[in-house]
């Protein structure tokens, strides 16, 4: 028999009405490893790590920390006994520098010095860089998530819990903070949990997996001993179709068009747009890109290079510096209020959790965001008529909640972007801008967002699809463009791609 685990939970219970978000879960933690938590779309895996942070409080069950029994009521209580978490979404003050979010809910007086110390030194130590002075608004995501994590680790704790740490980080950014990650659990031997949907993360980074569905853990291995189907199989209950970036096109063969005269018509055009900050960087520049009817095309990318100002631009929260956006032939000024919605241009956006729902909305509100008129009569919303489309909705897209009438902040995080996803798609588009769309779904979620993002091209439809994960635009896009510091270096149709010649575009590498 070894030291006692790290922490230990023992039939850990939590229901919400008759859903049983997690059941009788036994779980236990050691010092030294990265154990990894894996399971579909609300299959109850933050709950149990809210449980175990003190977020939530169990309806029975225990907790054990180094073998003792403990009573977790909230988060203090949580961070003296060492027990640490990163969340699903960022918890951080924008208006606020980087060192002021570390610092916060320190209590007694604030010391600038030693804190911007310590984010130099903890940056130091981890390889998790940043400016303790800049203001955390300016910082992109993958630095935000740096302040996140610093935060959480300038308090040492033991245990540290981290809820899809990477969905909103690129795969550099991502190999960066398992770096870390590797030298938090060997050299100071604390435990981590990492909650992720990432088949090849889970495989990469961690000693150990625990599988949950539907509340319980359904399986537990040891990560040398098992293999991406395998895990995908337990998480699902079935086999699905992995993703393979050598996997062909399954429209290679008709993706060509014989002759310019036959091709659908374009649905959007970008002529010569520029996109040009206020301080003179460019942003976009002089892109020139064509999307017909019924078409994909991908937008590939090292992230932040362009591809968000495009979805800015498509989504109307920011206008072009010169150029022309058209739709359907029509020249868009892009900036007017509503008007890309009018011309028929449906987004989802990348950070759905910011621009994508109303938390304190129901899920049937937030399904109807896109086009309220469609269930309203002389500007009265139809409240049954609302209830009646979402529960279509829900069930197509098997998002899972109570209802129609549940809250938004009671969906777990994959099942929020559902709604979005839901909504969007079955707007009726003539260009859908799909930013990331797979992005935090589990893996039976992904293989369903694909076949719906073909059948809906299919009916016409033209897809903007942005994603810089190069294997999501290998098995999805007729045609690719690439971008790099807001220029195109290179087009091609997908016969031609090999990932390979995207790599070497993505990083502006033109021979
Ligand atoms: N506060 C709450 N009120 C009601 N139901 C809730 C609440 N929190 C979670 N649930 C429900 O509990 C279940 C488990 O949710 P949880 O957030 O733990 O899932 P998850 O495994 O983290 O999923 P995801 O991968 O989508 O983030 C879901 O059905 C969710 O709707
Ligand atoms: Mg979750």
């Amino acid at each position: 028999m070894g030291p006692p685990a790290a922490i230990c939970a023992r039939l850990l219970s939590k229901s919400y009405g008759a859903v049983a978000a997690c059941d009788a879960v036994d779980i236990e933690l050691h010092s030294g490893e990265i154990h990894g938590i894996l399971g579909e779309n609300g299959a109850g895996k933050s709950t149990l790590m809210k449980m175990l942070i003190g977020l939530v409080v169990p309806d029975s069950g225990t907790i054990l920390v180094d073998g003792s029994p403990v009573q977790i009521s909230d988060p203090v209580v949580a961070a003296s006994l060492g027990i640490g978490m990163v969340h699903q979404h960022f918890s951080l003050v924008e208006a606020l520098s980087v060192w002021e979010n570390v610092a916060l809910g320190d209590s007694g007086r604030l010391d600038r010095t030693a804190v911007r110390g310590a984010v130099g030194e903890m940056g130091e130590r981890y390889g998790l860089h940043v400016d303790p002075d800049a203001r955390v608004a300016d910082l992109p995501v993958g630095l935000r998530q740096r302040v996140e994590i610093l935060k959480c680790l300038r308090r040492e704790p033991a245990i540290l819990i981290f809820d899809e740490p990477t969905s909103v980080l690129t795969p550099e950014e991502s190999d960066e903070l398992f770096g870390s990650l590797r030298n938090v659990v060997e050299q100071e031997g604390r435990s981590v949990a990492l909650v992720s949907h990432k088949l090849t993360e889970m495989l990469g980074v961690t000693d150990r997996v625990t599988i949950m569905r539907n509340g319980r853990v359904v399986e537990r291995c040891l990560t040398a001993e098992t293999d991406a189907g395998a895990l995908a199989r337990a998480m699902v209950g079935r086999d699905v179709r992995l993703r393979s970036g050598s996997r062909p096109s399954a429209r290679a063969s008709a993706e060509e068009s014989p002759s310019t005269d036959t091709r659908p018509a374009p649905v959007l055009e970008f002529r010569g747009v520029t996109v040009a900050e206020s301080r003179g960087f460019v942003e976009l520049d002089d892109l020139s890109l064509v999307l017909r009817a019924g078409e994909i095309l991908g937008v590939a990318g090292v992230e932040g290079n362009g591809q968000r100002v495009i979805a800015d631009l498509l989504s109307g929260l920011r206008s072009q510096t010169s150029g022309d956006v058209l739709v359907s032939g029509e020249v868009i000024d892009v900036g007017r209020l509503g008007a890309t919605i009018r011309a028929g241009v449906a987004v989802i956006p990348e950070d759905r959790h910011d621009s994508g729902i109303v938390l304190g909305m129901t899920v049937a509100e937030n399904l109807m965001l896109a086009d309220p008129a469609a269930i309203a009569d002389r500007g009265v919303i139809d409240r049954a008529a609302m209830g009646e489309m979402a529960r279509g909705l829900i069930e197509r897209f098997a998002i899972m909640c109570t209802g129609p009438n549940a809250p938004m902040w009671t969906l777990s995080g994959g099942n929020q972007q559902r709604v979005v996803l839901a909504r969007e798609i079955t707007a009726s588009p003539k260009v859908l801008v799909a930013a990331q769309p797979t992005r935090g779904l589990d893996v039976g979620a992904i293989e369903y967002m694909t076949d719906q993002l073909r059948q809906v091209a299919s009916t016409g439809v033209g897809i903007l699809l942005i994603s810089s994960e190069l294997d999501e635009i290998l098995e999805l896009a007729d045609r690719i463009v690439v971008l790099y510091r807001g220029e195109m270096t290179g087009e091609m149709s997908r016969s031609e791609a090999t990932r390979e010649k995207i790599g070497r575009l993505m990083g502006g590498d033109l021979t």
